[in-house]
């Protein structure tokens, strides 16, 4: 494939819009071709799966919900993601297969193991050549938050499972080095730019 296919990845909050705006914004400066997307909702049909995972009312059980993950990915795939890359493409996406072994695996239900290899069976292998994972420590991604002076159960039950999603996120980037480029999400907007365009310009140039 000719092609260049980016993803991000990081928490809620990390700043994956806004530096996937600023890349797109400098990808069009060097007259790149560039396809902005993201999972779930990358197609009609992962609009509808979109709203199902993040907005139906009552319980998904915890196998249907990564199938339904991994359906609107093999769609999106198919019909959007690959025909991009074909033509030569740079496909700037928010969330993909990492995402499916980081939170459904955060549920502690599933295997990351078994996540995995649904969502490649699902895209029939296909990899990003580039992961930049957008990395937050929950801690202080709360204390930015207004301050709590009651302890809150349900708070703290959401703190307990975003650390594991982070967890999660830094155990896959360091299982493949070469995929993952790993940023502090708290330093300065225009640093991390600045860091990301140096790593695509670099496989752009390959
Ligand atoms: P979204 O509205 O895209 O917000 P953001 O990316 O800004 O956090 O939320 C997508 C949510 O879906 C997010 O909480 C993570 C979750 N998700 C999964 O649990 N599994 C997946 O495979 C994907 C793609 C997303």
């Amino acid at each position: 494939m000719s092609g260049l296919f980016v993803t991000f990845e990081g928490g809620d909050g990390a700043g994956k819009t806004t530096q996937s705006d600023l890349l797109e914004s400098w990808l069009h400066e060097r007259g790149e071709e560039v396809l902005r997307t993201r999972e779930p909702g990358g197609t009609d049909l992962g609009l509808e799966v979109r709203q199902m995972v993040l907005h139906r009312r009552g319980h998904i059980a915890s196998r249907a919900e990564a199938l339904l993950y991994a359906a609107d990915r093999a769609h999106h795939i198919a019909t959007v993601v690959r025909p991009a890359l074909e033509a030569g493409t740079v496909v700037v996406q928010d969330r993909y297969l990492d995402s499916s072994v980081a939170y459904q695996g955060a549920g502690r239900v599933l295997d990351a193991d078994e996540i995995r290899s649904l969502s490649l069976w699902a895209v029939e292998g296909l990899l990003p050549d580039l992961t930049v994972l957008l990395d937050l420590d929950v801690e202080g991604g709360r204390s930015r938050l207004a301050e709590r002076t009651t302890y809150d159960r349900l708070e703290a039950e959401a703190a307990d499972f975003h650390s594991r999603v982070r967890e999660a996120y830094l155990a896959l980037a360091a299982a493949e080095p070469e995929r993952f480029l790993v940023l502090d999400a708290s330093r300065p907007v225009d640093d991390l730019a600045g860091d990301i365009r140096d790593r695509v310009e670099s496989l752009l140039s390959r």
